[in-house]
């Protein structure tokens, strides 16, 4: 089949549409295909994911069973560990994971996993194209020559181009369909072909010139995310120094109608994007004789955080009379961020594991995990205290990580000494007893 006869099938949405890995991003993504009116095929290494999705489940708490189910019935959606069945997909979309290695290097295992599955299985008006997130080359330097391998070209034979994921779990306001989305292609034809697949199923398409200038936006994004929230972080940890409140200065400061963009302090990077991703700008940098001293420097700030935090309560704890050797502490939430079930880079597990090398006896309370999962770097084996003032009367100090709504309730506090709040979610009531320490 040729590449025109692809624009073909995409026009009267025909094209099948493979989507590798299924998780936080190519769920959403295939299932936005399918409401489209596509032929969706799912396709994950995790057989109790891809059976799940098959029953029409949903893993993910915020992608809700109903979507999935809808999906299913309609016959629009299913899901396969058999990646021979890529050979009958028209368009391609990788969205696996890119972690960083050991030494804070770029792990492109995944990305090129899933290109060797798909070159095992190239045909001729195929479409590929990468969403996962990348240095700069990625897509034409290590994804292109895997594909070519094959004997097959582009664009004559097959096309390729990158487009990048901006999902932004448990965000009510902006989802998959209506955020824009980025394509650069590795050629023109390329561009064209992808630009008219994602046209069909998201609001807003915007081609750029080349997969490079796609895979640089996404990193300028996630870097600007990351410096500025070092910034402020920074600003925290000096106001607190001279009694000023960082978030009643950043309140005051966002009034400003013009040229202020508001960042809020916190216990430290966490999800699958920010904390790494600027670092594969950083290694690919260097092999052009470039130094990120922002990243670097953002890197350092934001991975300090949760010492800091800790520091704050074993001070306040002194204050009280009491070390943190034999304190009992309890960490609240262990997702990275408020009410979703992600808990993935997480700066609560080194803020429990700090404690514990300060010689304090850390639980931890979080409703979306009942159990601590085994993560990249830390392998807690905990369960998660009730949600009530009843179990959380005795600990000497508690230290709020995560922002879930339920947390944000003062009555939970009651039989507290000490509450550490590192996201300004609690407000007191004035007869209360809690010392509330702001970290
Ligand atoms: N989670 C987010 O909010 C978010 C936002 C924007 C961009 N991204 C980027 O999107 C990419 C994917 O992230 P995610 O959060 O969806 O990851 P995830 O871990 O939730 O999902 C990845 C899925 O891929 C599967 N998988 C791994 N290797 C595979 C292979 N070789 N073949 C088939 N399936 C495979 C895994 O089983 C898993 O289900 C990453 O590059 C990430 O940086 C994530």
């Amino acid at each position: 089949m040729s590449t025109d006869s692809l624009l073909n099938l995409i026009r009267d949405k025909r094209a099948v549409v493979g989507i590798i890995g299924q998780g936080y991003v190519g769920l959403p993504l295939a299932l936005v295909f399918a409401e489209a009116g596509f032929t969706v095929v799912g396709f994950d290494l995790d057989s109790a994911k891809v059976d799940a999705l098959n029953r029409g489940e949903s893993y993910i708490k915020h992608i809700g069973t109903d979507r999935v189910a809808r999906a299913v019935r309609g016959g629009k959606f299913r899901a396969t560990t058999d990646f021979d069945e890529l050979k009958a997909c028209d368009a391609v979309l990788i969205c696996v994971p890119t972690p960083l290695g050991q030494h804070r290097e770029p792990d492109l295992s995944y990305v090129l996993d899933s290109a060797k599955a798909v070159a095992k299985r190239l045909r001729k008006g195929q479409l590929v194209v990468l969403e996962s997130t990348t240095y700069p080359g990625t897509t034409d330097e290590d994804v292109l020559p895997v594909l070519e391998a094959t004997g097959l070209k582009t664009p004559d034979d097959f096309l390729l181009a990158f487009s990048p994921e901006r999902e932004d779990p448990g965000n009510a306001k902006f989802h998959t369909k209506i955020i824009p989305k980025v394509v650069g292609g590795v050629n023109q034809a390329s561009t064209e072909a992808a630009v008219a697949l994602y046209e069909r199923a998201v609001d807003t398409v915007i081609p750029v010139s080349s997969s490079r200038v796609a895979e640089s936006s996404k990193l300028l994004e996630n870097i600007f995310r990351s410096v500025n929230i070092a910034l402020v972080n920074e600003l925290k940890m000096t106001f607190d120094r001279m009694g000023i409140d960082i978030w009643e200065v950043i309140e005051a400061a966002k009034t400003k109608p013009f040229g202020f963009t508001p960042f809020y302090p916190g216990p430290g990077l966490g999800g699958h994007c920010i904390p790494l991703d600027p670092f594969y700008l950083s290694w690919k940098a260097a092999e052009y004789g470039m130094w990120t001293r922002f990243i670097e420097l953002a890197g350092e700030i934001n991975t300090h955080m949760p010492g800091w935090v800790v520091d704050k309560t074993v001070k306040a704890l002194n204050e009280e009379g009491k070390s943190a050797k034999g304190a009992k502490v309890l960490v609240l939430g262990l997702s990275y961020k408020e009410d979703i079930d992600d808990d993935r880079e997480s700066p609560s597990y080194e803020i429990i594991e700090l404690l514990q090398d300060a010689g304090a006896t850390v639980s931890y309370c979080d409703p979306f995990f009942p159990a601590a999962r085994r993560g990249r770097k830390h392998k807690l084996r905990m369960k998660s205290i009730p949600c009530t003032p009843e179990a959380f009367a005795g600990y000497d100090a508690v230290v709020l990580s995560t922002g879930h709504k339920l947390f944000r309730d003062p009555s939970l506090y009651a039989n507290v000494p000490l509450l550490v709040d590192t996201r300004n979610a609690v407000k007191l009531g004035e007869n209360m007893r809690t010392k509330l320490v702001r970290a």
